[in-house]
């Protein structure tokens, strides 16, 4: 590992010599094989958790989950923005979203329900809570969001990877969607505030609508 530390990532984009740029690359090939696995260990985990519950209480407390893995470019410009060093240490140590996992579930208590579950397994060490349900963005945004760090086993060791998990409903997923589209857009737009104001006037109606149909889940359920 040693060996690693002054191998950045800009030497490698900038290097002419491709023997040497895939030598230096290998590092941060495997960081993101890392990165990968924490994320396979995380999904299986819920997997279980779903499973779990469909045989027990007849309910799936997920809708769906889906891994992503932050691109190279997205890591570099990030790493650069805050204006860190670009080497494979300070990534892992300043970045907690190179691994990312969203977790769908119909009702908002499932996301505490299932959270909770994830968070108190005793391989798992929660770094950071943010509750966006409880304590929404001034925009609107609403999701439960976790670091956590999972161990990994390699062939020679064992690693702590950081793993950024998102809870939110299917309707804060259709928000966020939305919302994501005026980010990207928003300095093309004739009208971005209007645009704004009907968004978060669409989260407050989806907020009210989510707990309605979590009273009718429950009455059903009764
Ligand atoms: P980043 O540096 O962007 O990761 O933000 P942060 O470190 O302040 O973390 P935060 O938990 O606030 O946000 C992490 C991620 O949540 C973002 O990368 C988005 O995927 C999502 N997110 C946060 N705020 C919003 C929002 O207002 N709208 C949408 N659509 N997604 C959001
Ligand atoms: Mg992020």
């Amino acid at each position: 590992m040693d060996s690693q530390t002054d191998i950045t990532v800009e030497t490698l984009m900038n290097s002419e010599n491709p023997e040497i740029a895939l030598k230096h690359m290998q590092p941060f090939l495997d960081m993101m094989m890392w990165y990968e696995c924490a994320l396979m260990e995380i999904e299986t985990k819920l997997k279980v958790l779903n499973n779990e519950f469909a045989l027990q209480y007849n309910r799936n407390p997920f809708e769906s989950i889906k891994c992503r893995l932050k691109k190279p470019l997205s890591i570099v410009e990030k790493m650069k923005r805050k204006g860190l060093d670009l080497s494979i240490e300070s990534i892992q140590e300043n970045l907690s979203d190179i691994a990312g996992i969203r977790v769908i579930c119909s009702f908002p208590e499932d996301i505490y329900t299932v959270s909770q579950l994830l968070a108190k397994q005793d391989d798992i060490r929660v770094i950071e809570t943010k509750d966006y349900i409880r304590n929404p963005k001034p925009n609107g945004y609403r999701s439960l969001h976790l670091i956590v760090e999972i161990p990994i086993f390699l062939s020679n060791e064992k690693k702590y990877m950081k793993v950024e998990v998102q809870f939110r409903t299917i309707a804060m997923d259709f928000w966020a969607s939305l919302d994501h589209k005026l980010k990207y857009k928003k300095n093309n737009l004739k009208h971005p505030e209007l645009i704004a104001q009907e968004l978060k006037k669409c989260a407050d109606t989806i907020t009210a609508m989510d707990y309605k149909m979590q009273e009718i889940r429950n009455l059903l359920e009764e």
